[in-house]
């Protein structure tokens, strides 16, 4: 199991709120499914807004803490890499802080797997830490591969701008990309937010032109 720091809810990295009305809009009713759900912090999140959450982690520890937090999720334990939830008519879909564990042939392995999850139309909020996390081991680690370092004896991956652009390459719509430190632990921490939507299929040639729209304040 890979180690999460237990954090008090939402309120020192309130990230999500901002995207409920996009998420309420697009998952239509259906449940919304969180990859890496932890001990539910953004499931409470989404729940309070009046959806249904559908959570997986490989932490049976955190689970109980998310099964305690939002008694009407569904919360499922394992490992992502073996597979989500058996429903592919999901509108919207969160991975924050989780995508940055892998190989990154498993990484695009996920991606590839989220689109297929994904009806079209749907969104896709990501979290991943940036090359600039210092603070929590973007330096100074054992190298596995190019920004991949064993941090704690366990796998980090770091992405820059462009890891970002080529791991969503081609078949999504940008809707955002931005750099942020936010505060949810102790010391500062870099990361990437991305949020981006299947394609309907009139759209989906155009999904490879499409750039990210970056935010005015941008690190
Ligand atoms: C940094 S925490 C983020 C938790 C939650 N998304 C949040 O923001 O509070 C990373 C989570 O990913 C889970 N995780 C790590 N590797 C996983 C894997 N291979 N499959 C499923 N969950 C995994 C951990 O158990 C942990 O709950």
């Amino acid at each position: 199991m890979i180690p999460c720091p237990t954090v008090s809810a939402g309120e020192t990295d309130p990230w999500l709120e901002r995207w409920l009305p996009l998420v309420v809009e697009r998952a239509a009713g259906q449940p919304v499914l969180e990859l890496g759900c932890g001990g539910g912090r953004d499931s409470m999140v989404l729940s309070a807004a009046g959806l249904r959450v559908t959570g997986i982690d490989s932490s049976e520890e955190l689970l109980t803490e998310a099964r305690a937090r939002v008694p009407s999720g569904t919360f499922y334990g394992g490992d992502i890499r073996d597979g989500f939830p058996d429903f592919t008519g999901f509108g919207a879909i969160l991975a924050s802080l989780v995508l940055h564990y892998f190989t990154w042939e498993e990484t695009a392995g996920l991606v590839a797997r989220l689109l297929v999850s994904m009806r079209p139309g749907g969104v896709l909020l990501v979290r991943v830490n940036s090359t600039g996390d210092h603070e929590y081991g973007a330096s100074g680690h054992p190298e596995i591969a190019a920004n991949y370092y064993l941090v704690d004896g366990k796998p980090k991956r770091f992405f820059d701008r462009d890891a970002m652009l080529r791991l969503f390459d081609g078949a999504w719509h940008w809707l955002h990309l931005e750099e942020q430190v936010i505060h949810r632990y102790q010391r500062p921490k870099v990361i990437w937010e991305a949020v981006l939507e299947r394609p309907l299929a009139a759209d989906a040639d155009s999904a490879s032109r499409s750039k990210p729209r970056l935010p005015p304040s941008h690190l």
